[in-house]
């Protein structure tokens, strides 16, 4: 089973690397992390050379992970929430999925080229919904071919409780874990 995590966080030690270590803790196979802030990865300039084919004229580290996609069995995209949203360093990596927007306006599978579960992995502060977050997730994910999303795992007041501490939430990602490595969604 292989499991791509998208990390939208620019903080090593914080608090959605601590929902992904206990997601992680609990899945069996092979996981990738992407880091979308130390990534080398440029933001989609709508050079429009995808809509003839599916592939990316720009040549940088998206090579890889478009092969990560394909290869993958779930994606997890996994952020803070800034402003009520996913990062923007999050969203200029993800830009990157327009080639298979075109695939699919030519009729290929792109990145539905087989069955994927998605999961989404939130953090704040405290400060307002998360639902602008999940609803962007949720049309990012089903972008990269996910037909199963799971119920989103939040922590989200870790101004108070950091997600280390959060027991409720680092219990939510371990059994999203355990669910997908039973076969589970
Ligand atoms: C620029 C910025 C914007 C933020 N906006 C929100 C927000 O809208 N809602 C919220 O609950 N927390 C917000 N936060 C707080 C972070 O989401 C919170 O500290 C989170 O736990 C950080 O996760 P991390 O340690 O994984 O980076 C914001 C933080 C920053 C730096």
């Amino acid at each position: 089973m292989n499991t791509l995590i998208f990390n939208g966080s620019p903080r090593q030690q914080g608090d959605t690397v601590a929902l992904i270590g206990a997601l992680t803790a609990s899945l069996s196979g092979r996981a990738d992390i992407v880091g979308c802030y130390r990534a080398r990865i440029s933001p989609c300039v709508d050079c429009r050379a995808c809509r003839a084919r599916f592939s990316c004229a720009i040549d940088d580290g998206m090579s890889e992970v478009y092969r990560l996609i394909l290869a993958s069995d779930n994606i997890v995209i996994a952020s803070p929430i800034y402003y009520s949203e996913l990062t923007g360093r999050m969203l200029d990596v993800l830009s990157r999925l327009q080639p298979g927007y075109y695939a699919r306006g030519r009729g290929e599978a792109g990145f539905s080229n087989r069955a994927r579960r998605g999961g989404i992995l939130l953090a704040g502060g405290g400060d307002g919904s998360p639902a602008d977050a999940i609803t962007r997730a949720r049309i990012l994910l089903r972008a990269m071919g996910c037909n199963e999303i799971s119920e989103p795992v939040m922590s989200l007041k870790t101004e108070v409780v950091p997600a280390a501490m959060d027991a409720e939430a680092l219990a939510a990602a371990a059994a999203l874990g355990r669910a997908w490595s039973a076969g589970r969604s």
